[in-house]
């Protein structure tokens, strides 16, 4: 149960709060502002490196209302629906 709370609490919204990483995020922001987002992603990597991190950004993102540089805004309502939203499994 806190397991979780952590990694709730300490998971970064954004890219730019992401530590290191810099080619993915450097890659999915880049097809974001194009528009070019593909239709599937795999994200191979150790436990805790940021694959689910990255999944949720990005998400947020291809659905975000007010995209900037790439970036999710987090106060739409279609962020804010997104990070409040309590999910089950791990995540
Ligand atoms: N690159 C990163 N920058 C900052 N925090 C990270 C990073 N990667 C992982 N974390 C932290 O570690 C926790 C686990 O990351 P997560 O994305 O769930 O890993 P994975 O899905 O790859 O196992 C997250 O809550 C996040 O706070
Ligand atoms: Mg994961
Ligand atoms: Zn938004």
């Amino acid at each position: 149960m806190g397991y979780t709370a952590l990694y709730r609490k300490f998971r970064p919204t954004k890219f730019s709060e992401m530590v290191g990483q810099e080619h993915i995020k450097k890659t999915l922001k880049n097809q974001l502002i194009a528009g070019r987002v593909g239709h599937a992603y795999l994200f191979n990597g150790g436990r805790g490196t940021g694959k689910t991190t990255t999944a949720k950004i990005l998400a947020r993102a291809v659905n975000c209302l007010n995209l900037k540089d790439g970036e999710p805004c987090n106060e739409c309502e279609i962020c804010k629906a997104a990070l409040e939203r309590v999910t089950y499994g791990y995540y």
